[in-house]
């Protein structure tokens, strides 16, 4: 289990290029799986967070697929073989995502007697899924983002992130800012969202705030984005 000394302080302070987006995703992982252990599945199909998590599962494919287009390939090309067991790891749970969307579509088709069981095992499979997603993600950045910052300077980092985001379509990068900017502490989220004004078309910028920011942040986080002017 990595302890806080596998980041050192020669990483404190350089681009954290898988910092920002995993805490979303651990945080979209909990409440996915907290609605799912409230969900009584005898009572009725529930449509909407089955819908919920079928989304999650396709946002969360696509970051496992942006890391092996843009990240491994770069690890790989400064240090031939580094990024082989990110791809096994990436290959295992691209057949757990598979796994856990059959499993929603079996329950959306099961006769009301079986639902309970499939509720249930649909639950310990996300569980699980959780489980190993948190181990990777934590494997990532305490050991692998230190190789990363030996190899590459800040610019560099800042273009592989730039490469991804780039490729991102509109209804992804909204549904990535939304769960990421609930995720993290108001410094991290004001230097992103300064950096995204700064750099993204105004309209762009400001649908990022209606759709994404408004809708998640408590009011008073939405009030220090505003005394920063950062949100009207
Ligand atoms: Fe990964």
């Amino acid at each position: 289990m990595p302890t806080p000394e596998f980041i050192s302080a020669a990483e404190c302070g350089r681009w954290d290029i898988y910092g920002p987006i995993h805490k979303g995703l651990r945080l979209a992982h909990g409440e996915l799986l907290r609605r799912l252990g409230r969900a009584d599945f005898d009572a009725a199909i529930p449509h909407e967070l089955l819908g919920d998590l079928r989304t999650h599962l396709v946002l969360a494919a696509h970051h496992l697929a942006h890391e092996e287009a843009v990240i491994h390939p770069a690890l790989d090309s400064r240090a031939p073989g580094a990024a082989a067991g990110l791809d096994t790891d990436h290959a295992h749970h691209q057949a757990r995502l598979a796994l856990l969307d059959s499993a929603i579509g079996a329950i959306e088709y099961a006769a009301p007697a079986d639902r309970r069981a499939l509720g249930r095992g649909l639950y310990l499979a996300f569980s699980t899924f959780v489980a190993e997603d948190l181990a990777h993600m934590c494997r990532e950045e305490a050991e692998v983002w230190p190789r990363l910052c030996a190899l590459f300077s800040d610019e560099e980092l800042a273009a592989l992130e730039m490469t991804i985001v780039a490729s991102l379509s509109p209804a992804d990068n909204i549904a990535f800012m939304r769960m990421m900017l609930p995720a993290m502490n108001r410094a991290e989220r004001a230097a992103l969202l300064t950096a995204m004004k700064t750099g993204a078309p105004a309209e762009a910028y400001a649908e990022v705030i209606e759709l994404a920011a408004r809708p998640t942040l408590a009011p008073e986080d939405l009030t220090h984005l505003s005394e920063l002017g950062l949100a009207a």
